[in-house]
């Protein structure tokens, strides 16, 4: 069953979409040769904790942290590590869930350190353009596998793929609530959308092949082939205004 919200709700995930924005907006200034991911994942905790929000990853399914930082080939789940040092050139995903008096939103974005090459710029402005038209698909009437089908057709059409292992998600309570919402498949199936529904979407694609591994931590998500990767993600809610964005 997909949730529909009241106004309660939405404007508690609202607030906890705009208050993820602004900490990730205010991370921008950290993404710089040098620093580690876990310096990073404290900052935001940090941040997080004192506007308001609840980590929710932290303590989900056994996650240690606030958020997942991925660098490169790694395509969602990085775990925020000491180890794991900024350098120029890198192509940095950091994705968070935060919750506001128990409702959630849940974002990700990219970041560059200092310049990248041309292949990481293509890939990044790819993903954004198929979340951009895959939220403008999330309208009253429209099915669900229209969102799906409308990523796919942009990520193939650049020659990229799109991962078959992870999926965005209804999302409220709960970081991941009904439907799974496929970055792939044909339009015109699944439910139909209606006002109230929050969809957290979020396209995964690939440089090359779209087949994973995970590492043995249990988490990190990598190419197979060692390709680079990339992730964004809006918590958006369907109107009969159109979508709302609340994580922009
Ligand atoms: N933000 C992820 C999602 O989109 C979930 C992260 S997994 C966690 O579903 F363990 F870090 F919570
Ligand atoms: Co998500």
């Amino acid at each position: 069953m997909i949730k529909i919200k009241n106004k309660i709700s939405i404007e508690r995930m609202q607030k906890a979409g705009q208050l993820l924005s602004q900490i990730l907006q205010e991370t921008k200034d950290l993404i710089v040769p040098g620093i580690d991911t876990l310096q990073i994942d404290n900052f935001i905790e940090k941040r997080m904790l004192s506007l308001g929000l609840k980590p929710e990853c932290k303590g989900y399914a056994g996650y240690k942290y606030a958020t997942c930082i991925s660098l490169n080939d790694v395509i969602v789940h990085g775990v925020p590590s000491d180890k794991v040092i900024l350098k120029s050139g890198d192509f940095v995903k950091i994705d968070v869930v935060g919750s506001y008096k128990n409702y959630c939103a849940d974002m990700a974005r990219y970041f560059f350190v200092e310049s990248v090459r041309d292949e990481v710029k293509k890939i990044a402005l790819v993903a954004q353009t198929a979340l951009d038209c895959a939220i403008e698909y999330a309208v009253v009437g429209n099915h669900l596998s229209d969102i799906s089908a409308c990523i796919q057709s942009i990520v193939e059409q650049a020659g990229f793929g799109v991962v078959r292992d992870f999926a965005g998600h209804g999302i409220g309570k709960s970081m991941h609530e009904q439907p799974d919402i496929p970055n792939f498949g044909v339009k015109g199936q699944g439910p139909i959308l209606q006002e109230g529904m929050t969809l957290a979407i979020e396209p995964m694609i690939t440089q090359g092949d779209y087949a994973v591994k995970i590492m043995k931590d249990g988490w990190t998500a990598k190419t197979l082939d060692g390709g680079l990767s990339a992730h964004v993600e809006d918590t958006i809610l369907i109107t009969n205004n159109g979508p709302q964005i609340f994580t922009r």
